[in-house]
């Protein structure tokens, strides 16, 4: 029988999540399978004016507490759930989220806000409907500020423009890290790949992993 398949992309910036995120939506639509591909922040029109405030470099929000920012961050996740990722588990699609719920654990952890907090809003905003299967893409933080500062270079953006990118090495350690502790807490919902070997062979082992989801979840891949 086939029902909904629920995956999410992770990992810190530079680890190539884009390009694995562009491969991956490509193989499962020429497989002609039925597919939603979205984001966090921003997978819904209220949520591209939440991305808006949180990730613009304005002057106010870089005085966001811990916990606006993680609630912000919770806003677009509670509308995503409720207009874009239920209704279509609920058609048996395959459902592919560029970041989730493990991002906040990783970024907003990192910048304060409690377990206790993050647990909560994960059971009351979450539910039951979590990702079958996590793909976490994994680099040493220097070679992924190294990459990221080339792209921002070769878009002609300037280095450290966007919110997250002025943040120091330490911090991009410590949300791998945490990303890192996530994948050894629940080893059977997220796959570790090591993101520095070249893009096709990244790809590869994600879609091992994927197709093999999606087999047990009677999606036919061949
Ligand atoms: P985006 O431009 O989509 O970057 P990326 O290509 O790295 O995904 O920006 C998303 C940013 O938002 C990224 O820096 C991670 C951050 N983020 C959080 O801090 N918490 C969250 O819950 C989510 C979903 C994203």
């Amino acid at each position: 029988m086939v029902s909904g398949v629920f995956l999410t992309l992770e990992g810190i910036e530079g680890s190539g999540k884009s390009t694995q995120m562009r491969l991956l939506s490509e193989r499962l639509r020429e497989k002609k399978l039925p597919l939603v591909v979205s984001k966090e922040p921003g997978g819904t029109s209220l949520g591209i004016r939440i991305r808006q405030v949180l990730l613009d470099r304005d002057p106010t929000v870089e005085t966001c507490t811990p916990e606006s920012e993680l609630f912000l961050f919770y806003a677009d996740r509670a509308q995503h759930l409720q207009e874009v990722i239920r209704p279509a588990l609920a058609e048996n699609k395959i459902v592919l989220v560029d970041r989730f719920e493990d991002s906040s654990r990783a970024y907003q952890g990192t910048l304060g806000a409690s377990k206790s907090l993050l647990d909560q809003l994960a059971e009351n905003i979450l539910g039951s409907t979590r990702p079958h299967l996590t793909i976490l893409l994994d680099i040493d933080s220097e070679l992924s500020l190294q990459r990221v500062e080339t792209r921002n270079l070769s878009l002609g953006r300037e280095f450290k423009e966007r919110r997250y990118d002025q943040e120091t090495l330490r911090f991009h350690q410590e949300v791998r890290s945490r990303f890192l502790e996530i994948a050894r807490a629940e080893p059977r919902r997220v796959f570790i790949v090591e993101a520095h070997h070249p893009p096709e062979q990244v790809f590869e082992s994600i879609w091992d992993r994927v197709s093999e989801t999606l087999k047990a979840h009677g999606h036919l891949v061949s």
